[in-house]
């Protein structure tokens, strides 16, 4: 009924131009700030009666019961029978959680406290390789036990203060092989970082890592440390139980960064900086918990998304950080959305009637200029962007060159909401050409701008506030799952593909034969095979 009545509005202003709506009042009226971090999302093409019907949607699918009941640690992932409780990786003072009559937080905190004492002794070099100090870290892991901490440690470099840190993931061979090369295995730490200890790529890297040290340490058991839900396989693949760090069924592996997933990056920034990246997250929690949906920058980011893909019909959406440090959130949060909300059937089973979430993907600025923009101007298809960006950077005698960072941001948003019209081209090119040829030309100059956007603004990237873009995120996240009905949490979708690699392996090893499979999957492996894959 809501969804039809946003269609209805649509229909109504989708013509319009929504820069002649965007005046200061709209600026603050179609902004919100959490702490110090705005929300700009004025240069879209919602108005009060959109917002309004945005904001009913939620009233309407149960938002609030539901965000409450997952912070409460009910089975909101019932798919899976599992709580959803990342947030109590992160809710530092925040009173008990309980799950099934237990209070979580004691076991969350005695973790985070083993975290920080191992962190510590590894910074300190009481804990040591067979070498002596440990100069590096390899995190072995996949998905969400690598993209989170990969993008952290990124996101955070100008607080590095620890040994170096490496994230390999890919089973590809030439992933490990590049990170191996670069270390002593005599001062190297190997976490085995995998929710189930059974994800294949992560564990043929971590025998190949095994391997590897073995070659010249005696003891690699010692270098090694799991990150994990399963302690009695990472007890069968000889870590000790004190270098095993668990974690509950409750944390998805997409949100597991918080707690020991997390590892690696409390072992680059240390652990103060580390606690200071949670309570960014659990700043955001509260504000989550606590704002009006106006106010409420997860809810408005989520609305803002649906109302560009679920109403306009736009089915991509760029995340362009306007800040180096955060290149890898995109990758980041393309597990994070897309493994989440790339459902099709909603909690009960029956087909979504809207579509799902959308296709998540971008580059940082300005690079991304230099790239794909020409296709977000003037591609026949509109792409809102997400704009992220820091008033100071980490270089403060490099400022000018950040004030020109975030010249190229705003200019951007802008030029996407103004475009420039034929009058406006021809003036660009009229010295040089007249009649047929200046049309020609002023043609190809034209941006039909009326282009969304929305900005993160934020005084500087440090742990708080990247704990706070995060959060952000994962809300936002939960949000658009909750009002689509759909189970965020859950990924069947990556099943079928991981049943069929099992399968094709020996085929490929030229072990089975090719006569079971389809004709191009059997054409594929024969060239495959005559040019030496098995
Ligand atoms: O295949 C998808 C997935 O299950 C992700 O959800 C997860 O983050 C990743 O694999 C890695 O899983 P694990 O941490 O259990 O190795």
């Amino acid at each position: 009924m809501m969804w039809d009545k946003l269609w209805a509005h649509h229909a109504k202003v989708a013509d319009r131009r929504f820069e002649t709506l965007v005046d200061t009042e709209r600026a603050t009226a179609f902004s919100a700030q959490a702490g110090d971090m705005l929300f700009d999302y004025a240069k879209t093409n919602i108005d009060l009666d959109g917002r309004a019907l945005l904001i009913a949607l939620l009233d309407q699918a149960d938002v609030a019961a539901k965000r409450d009941a997952m912070f409460a640690g009910m089975p909101i992932n019932e798919t899976e029978g599992r709580a959803v409780l990342h947030t109590a990786l992160r809710n530092l003072d925040g009173g008990p959680v309980v799950v099934d009559g237990t209070d979580v937080m004691p076991g969350v905190i005695d973790t985070l406290e083993r975290m920080e004492g191992f962190a510590t002794d590894i910074r300190e070099g009481r804990f040591t390789g067979q070498g002596g100090q440990i100069t590096d870290v390899v995190n072995i892991g996949i998905g969400g036990s690598d993209l989170g901490p990969a993008m952290a440690v990124k996101a955070l470099a100008p607080y590095h203060d620890g040994p170096r840190c490496h994230f390999v993931s890919n089973v590809d061979p030439a992933d490990i092989a590049s990170v191996l090369r670069a270390c002593d295995p005599t001062t190297t730490l190997v976490i085995v970082a995998s929710k189930t200890f059974t994800t294949i790529e992560t564990m043929t890297n971590a025998r190949t890592a095994q391997a590897w040290m073995g070659q010249v340490v005696d003891d690699t058991g010692a270098q090694f440390a799991a990150l994990s839900t399963a302690a009695d396989k990472t007890a069968d693949f000889g870590i000790a139980p004190s270098r095993v760090f668990g974690f509950e069924d409750w944390v998805g592996g997409r949100y597991s960064l918080w707690g020991p997933i997390g590892l690696s990056l409390m072992m680059a920034i240390g652990p103060q900086a580390f606690r200071a990246f949670l309570r960014g997250g659990q700043a955001m929690d509260q504000h989550f918990r606590a704002a009006d949906w106006h106010e409420n920058l997860p809810a408005l980011l989520a609305l803002v998304g649906i109302w560009h893909n679920q109403i306009c019909g736009y089915a991509t959406r760029a995340v362009l950080p306007y800040d180096n440090l955060l290149s890898r959130l995109p990758a980041y949060l393309q597990q994070l959305e897309m493994e989440s909300n790339g459902k099709g059937v909603s909690m009960d089973g029956t087909n979504l009637e809207v579509p799902s979430g959308p296709v998540v993907w971008g580059e940082p600025g300005t690079n991304g200029q230099h790239a794909f923009y020409q296709l977000i101007h003037q591609g026949t298809r509109v792409i809102p962007c997400e704009f992220l960006v820091a008033a100071r950077g980490h270089e403060r005698d490099l400022h000018h060159q950040h004030q020109l960072l975030v010249a190229n941001c705003l200019a951007q948003s802008e030029a996407l909401m103004r475009g420039r019209t034929l009058d406006e081209a021809r003036d660009k090119v009229a010295e040089k050409f007249d009649g047929e040829e200046l049309e020609r030309q002023a043609q190809h100059r034209v941006f039909t701008g009326n282009r969304p956007s929305v900005t993160i603004a934020y005084p500087q990237l440090d742990p708080f506030t990247l704990g706070q873009i995060i959060a952000l995120y994962e809300h936002r996240v939960f949000v658009e799952g909750a009002v689509l009905g759909i189970n965020s949490y859950d990924q069947w979708g990556v099943e079928l593909g991981k049943e069929l690699a099992t399968a094709l392996q020996p085929v490929v090893e030229g072990k089975q034969g090719t006569d079971r499979k389809d004709g191009s999957t059997a054409a594929l492996v024969g060239f495959l095979q005559r040019n030496g894959v098995s």
